[in-house]
């Protein structure tokens, strides 16, 4: 069969068979439609070509714009790569699908993948930031924006969203993705991956693959230490690390990405029950498996692959379709099908899920997928998307403290010190991943401030470096508390430069870095004693211990990396023109020996009693948290009263029933302001521990003055199961406690008893190995 029978027969438009012209024509690719132009593609190809598809080569960047390794244009003309990653552009992109439609054997268009984490060219908030809007629906249409953007650049896939658990704020890469809770990170991955997938199929032009990613306990590596070895118990992994990545496939998420760590002995490369028994078997997962940078050729160091054949064998046996970057599978799979050592149906499978990718997103009707120089213009840093992530930036801040009402500060000061190393970083407002991004963009909060005082003088001092403790930093802290003497108000910005937070950035305390503690307390000190407003602004992507500033400054401020317009968000909410309701996402430890700490824990058989020695607690420092999970205060107040659920007994036949639950809140201060309304519950006693309390629902609502809402939840039976003694999910009959409240401290408590048998919502996964 020819390749023009072939696609003739299919309906494939003539670009597909070599003829040169675009054709921006939509034809909508059902998943049957999509299975017979892989399985007829796949027909045409040998194996050397089937394996093509598998590989994923790195783009890369020079002053001359986007580049490719040596021999990657000649690899595309043969057919022996079936997508890139981080090569984007339209006009490049376009140049190297032609040569992959014109000139390649067979006509097979490419795939380009990037890792488009908070944004393309308009960096939204960094993900643990986003996630503190306890909002799924700012994540959702900042997703779609960066998708745009993307999309017009060239981009057919991106390697988000991260989905792993995080209760380790050592680990750098707690900021991408949505915190510690199980529950929390589903929504929010829900929403992101719509977002990034739109809702239009894959043939429109704006779609991307989304990637969930680290399948799985990436998030658990010991010691916060990034790749390190994880430990992870069978039924945490399943009632806390996989959710996630479940309601990311339920959610329709076209591609799952393998971690690095290795979890109780096998790195998810190898892993053959995760990415086979439980991902395709129990889930029924139809798209492709990506390895992550290099996983596949870190089969060896991990210790369980002697060579690059080994590696490779192991990875397509266990179910890794395409092999980012480390071409593993280039030099040796081939070689091992035809040695018989693995079957041609891995290959076979693998190439195809990769071919109905391509046919999902009409690739073979369009391969430039309505690319254009044109729109790419008029797409990325669109004024509508910079107008965007400023309201995401806003509604990401959470305030921490707010003693006297320091905020909001006064648009009367005449003059404002902004000190601090962070106050004029543009890079640092972004955060990380700045990849298509131009620091030049970014509005930092000097500028936001200086905006939003056109009459002040708003001078500006760094004080000390963000990173180094400079043994000059005397100099630089004296300058800084005369000039807050000196003004009307402070505004200080303290944290981590962007970098500090990030993969293969793992940290082992949660300390401000290097001198800027002194520098606040040098400053805040000199502000109170001139009875003069002083307010600290935090910029990180991880919970920072700061129990000395929790305590002593006027206003603490936690504003995350934010993006293009992090300064106008801060400033936003410095001056009340936006009053915050952000949510912290993660437990803030007071002290970096407290970690891992998170809200949802066991209760163990000593809770901790103050009065009690022989309690489960520290000799040095409270067991509590700074701040715990799911706080964050207002310019407001808030009351809550009549928690109700709608039967004090219930009995569950199925899954999917349900019992309502209700709560007044009321805005009992001055001003207008979100409330982030949050469920709790509690399984009181169960044949397995079960955590003190689970968020199981939140609501983010406006109310003005005065006001009062009547915010209903509805729990379904399966929000209370959970993995049994014989890891069956279950719900089991018995008393529980629910709590509704500003934070994971509720205190507004009720109860109710489920009735009757144990309900199992799911039989037992197959035995974790
Ligand atoms: C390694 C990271 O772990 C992963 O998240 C990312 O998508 C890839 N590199 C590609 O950049």
């Amino acid at each position: 069969m020819t390749a023009r029978a072939t696609a003739l027969t299919l309906g494939l438009s003539a670009l597909a068979l070599g003829a040169p012209a675009a054709r921006a024509q939509e034809r909508p690719v059902t998943p049957a439609r999509a299975d017979r132009i892989a399985d007829s593609v796949l027909a045409l190809l040998s194996l050397d070509e089937k394996v093509g598809q598998l590989i994923q080569m790195p783009g890369g960047r020079d002053q001359t714009g986007p580049t490719v390794p040596a021999g990657g244009e000649d690899a595309v003309r043969t057919g022996r790569i079936g997508s890139f990653l981080s090569f984007w552009g339209a006009d490049a992109t376009r140049r190297m699908q032609r040569a992959a439609v014109e000139q390649s054997p067979h006509h097979v268009p490419l795939l380009f993948a990037l890792d488009v984490i908070h944004g393309f060219r308009t960096i939204f908030p960094e993900p643990l930031g986003e996630a503190a809007s306890f909002d799924p629906a700012t994540a959702e249409r900042d997703a779609r924006a960066a998708a745009v953007e993307a999309s017009a650049a060239g981009i057919h896939w991106t390697f988000a969203p991260m989905v792993d658990i995080a209760r380790d704020p050592r680990w750098g890469r707690v900021v991408e993705g949505a915190g510690e809770d199980p529950y929390l990170g589903a929504r929010f991955a829900e929403a992101r991956v719509r977002g990034f997938q739109g809702d239009s199929g894959f043939t429109a032009p704006t779609a991307l693959l989304a990637t969930a990613k680290h399948f799985v306990g990436y998030g658990a590596s010991e010691g916060g230490r990034d790749y390190n070895t994880g430990e992870i118990g069978e039924r945490t992994l399943w009632d806390v690390y996989l959710p996630p990545f479940e309601a990311a496939e339920r959610a329709g998420v076209a591609t799952f990405m393998a971690g690095f760590s290795a979890v109780d002995g096998t790195p998810p490369h190898a892993n053959r029950w995760l990415l086979t028994d439980v991902l395709r078997d129990r889930w029924h997962f139809g798209g492709l498996v990506v390895s992550d940078w290099e996983g596949i050729r870190e089969l060896m160091p991990h210790g369980i692959a002697a060579t690059r054949a080994d590696a490779a064998l192991r990875a397509v046996t266990a179910g890794v379709d395409v092999d980012m970057s480390d071409n593993v599978y280039g030099t040796d799979l081939a070689a091992l099908v035809r040695a018989g050592r693995v079957p041609q149906a891995a290959v076979d499978s693998a190439a195809r899920r990769v071919l109905r990718a391509k046919a999902l997103l009409g690739l073979f009707d369009d391969p430039y997928h309505g690319v254009t120089a044109e729109r790419e213009r008029r797409d990325v840093l669109a004024p509508a998307h910079r107008a965007l992530a400023r309201a995401s930036g806003r509604a990401s801040v959470v305030l921490l403290e707010n003693r006297d009402n320091t905020l909001p500060l006064s648009k009367a000061v005449r003059s404002l010190a902004v000190i601090g190393p962070l106050a004029d970083d543009r890079r640092s407002s972004l955060g990380n991943w700045l990849l298509a991004a131009e620091d030049r963009d970014a509005v930092t909060v000097l500028a936001g401030l200086r905006a939003a005082l056109p009459g002040a003088r708003v001078s500006y001092l760094a004080g000390v470096p963000a990173d180094t403790v400079d043994a000059r930093v005397g100099p630089g802290i004296d300058s800084a508390v005369a000039l807050a003497r000196a003004a009307d108000a402070t505004v200080l910005v303290l944290g981590e430069r962007e970098y500090m937070s990030a993969e293969a950035s793992s940290r082992s305390t949660l300390d401000l870095p290097g001198a800027q503690l002194a520098l606040a307390q040098a400053v805040v000190r000199a502000a109170r004693a001139a009875g003069k407003p002083a307010a600290v602004v935090l910029m990180n992507g991880r919970p920072l211990s700061t129990p000395w500033l929790a305590d002593s400054a006027g206003a603490l401020v936690e504003s995350w990396f934010l993006g293009v317009e992090h300064g106008n968000a801060v400033a936003d909410v410095l001056f009340g023109d936006y009053n915050p309701a952000g949510r912290l996402p993660m437990t803030v430890p007071r002290a970096v020996g407290q970690v891992p700490l998170y809200y949802n824990h066991a209760n163990t058989g000593r809770p901790a009693v103050a009065a009690d020695h022989f309690t489960s607690k520290y000799l040095d420092v409270p067991w509590t948290p700074l701040y715990p999970f799911g706080y964050g205060r207002s310019y407001t107040t808030f009351a809550y009263r009549a928690l109700r659920p709608s039967a004090d007994t219930v009995r569950f036949g199925s899954a999917r029933d349900t019992l309502g639950v209700s709560v007044e809140v009321t805005n009992t201060g001055a001003r207008a302001g979100d409330e982030v309304v949050q469920l709790y519950v509690r399984d009181d006693a169960a044949r397995v521990v079960r955590p003190v309390r689970e968020l199981k629902g939140f609501r983010r609502v406006s109310l003005r003055p005065g006001e009062t809402r009547t915010v209903r939840f509805t729990l379904r039976a399966e929000d209370l199961a959970f993995y049994g003694l014989d890891m069956r999910r279950v719900v089991e009959p018995g008393t529980f406690t629910l709590w509704a409240g500003g934070s994971s401290a509720a205190a507004l408590e009720a109860k109710f008893a489920v009735a009757g048998d144990t309900l199992v919502v799911a039989p037992a996964p197959p035995p974790y190995r």
